[in-house]
């Protein structure tokens, strides 16, 4: 029975959404399986989207949706926002989209960034991905050490993902993880840890997000952290999704001291963004003033539009007030949905928004 609702439906999605059909029969010829972003395949074809506006997205077929995806957080300030328009053309009017050099933008940047998530120092990137993997170098390099310590589920970009236990097939020295089984798991972390030799890292979400919208418990984020401090190892604190959960992160609010933070999404106003940064001493390790110091590269890792509207974005969007608002809304809407789905096999994980 199920297995006949199951095609039925099939069939009217198919029925019902016949140019976005049309699209990915195109788009197959140029993308491997018309895709660019695995994520966003889906069986029997995903559906095109055409615009955004608001809190709306439209798809070929004329369609229109509340946009709830929000692009996994990078959209937080949804598709119109006035601030953000005129910050995008008045940039490129007055400014310019690269300037080949550093500017004052992006002290700017950095400065709100380290005021706001209690960061000595911060570097930019143009990911989440690449500021892990920058910040994986810099612990390596600091503590001249290679394994890093990373939970089942967790999921630090797209060459450093981990699900079910395992490093995935195209994670980037995949020898060096060293994953432990269970997230919250606060013995069988504090046992891994002690017995791991040459640990420079522990990398860790305090709320998975790929893996199930999972908050970490307070117990178990501090007793790892206080391990790895023993141990000699750096504590890393992936905030690339929940440094929007609380008005300076997720971390501070938990009352963690992480060596490490990296972030990303909504932090570049809705363009492509990541960055890191930490304590003084740890991010040292790519002063280029410095002899030994580490190379960290990047064109785009400065260029004015994302150091522009990233800035007005945290500084007049996503302010403190507008932050502790949206999540105390998320809180409400999953409270709710977990009110009316109680008695079925429906689930609602996670904290605020
Ligand atoms: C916790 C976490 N870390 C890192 C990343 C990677 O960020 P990006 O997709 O910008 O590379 C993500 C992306 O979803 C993430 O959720």
């Amino acid at each position: 029975m199920a297995q006949a609702a199951l095609e039925a439906a099939e069939a009217r999605f198919i029925a019902n959404n016949p140019l976005s059909k049309k699209q990915h029969e195109l788009a197959v010829g140029a993308l491997p399986g018309g895709n660019t972003r695995t994520l966003l395949h889906t069986s029997p074809f995903p559906l095109t989207m055409k615009q955004g506006k608001g809190a709306h997205v439209w798809d070929e077929d004329g369609h229109k949706y509340l946009d709830l995806v929000g692009e996994l957080t990078a959209g937080l300030y949804g598709h119109s926002n006035p601030i953000i328009r005129q910050t995008i053309l008045s940039t490129f009017d007055n400014v310019g989209l690269s300037l080949g050099s550093t500017t004052v933008q992006e002290h700017k940047h950095a400065s709100l960034l380290c005021s706001r998530f209690k960061l000595e120092r911060v570097r930019m990137a143009n990911t989440g991905t690449e500021a892990n993997m920058h910040a994986l170098a810099g612990a390596r390099h600091y503590t001249s050490r290679r394994k890093v310590i990373v939970f089942s589920g967790g999921y630090h970009g797209a060459v450093f993902s981990f699900p079910a236990g395992k490093a995935a097939p195209n994670t980037v020295d995949k020898d060096d993880f060293v994953v432990i089984p269970r997230y919250n798991d606060t013995s069988l972390a504090m046992n891994t840890i002690k017995s791991t030799p040459d640990l420079a890292a522990i990398l860790v979400e305090p709320m998975q997000g790929a893996g199930g919208c999972i908050p970490g418990t307070k117990e178990f984020l501090h007793a790892i952290q206080d391990a790895a401090h023993e141990v000699g190892a750096l504590f890393i604190l992936d905030e690339v999704m929940t440094s929007r959960l609380a008005p300076h992160g997720l971390g501070v609010e938990l009352g963690l001291k992480p060596d490490m933070v990296t972030m990303g999404k909504y932090l570049g106003g809705g363009l492509a963004f990541g960055a890191f940064g930490g304590r003084e001493e740890v991010m040292a390790v790519y002063d280029p003033r410095v002899e030994g110091s580490l190379a960290h590269s990047g064109t785009f890792n400065n260029n004015t539009l994302v150091m522009s509207v990233g800035y007005k974005a945290l500084k007049r969007v996503f302010t403190e007030e507008a932050c502790g608002e949206l999540n105390e809304r998320g809180d409400r809407l999953r409270e709710k949905l977990v009110e009316v789905t109680k008695g079925s096999k429906i689930r609602f994980t996670g904290r605020g928004r």
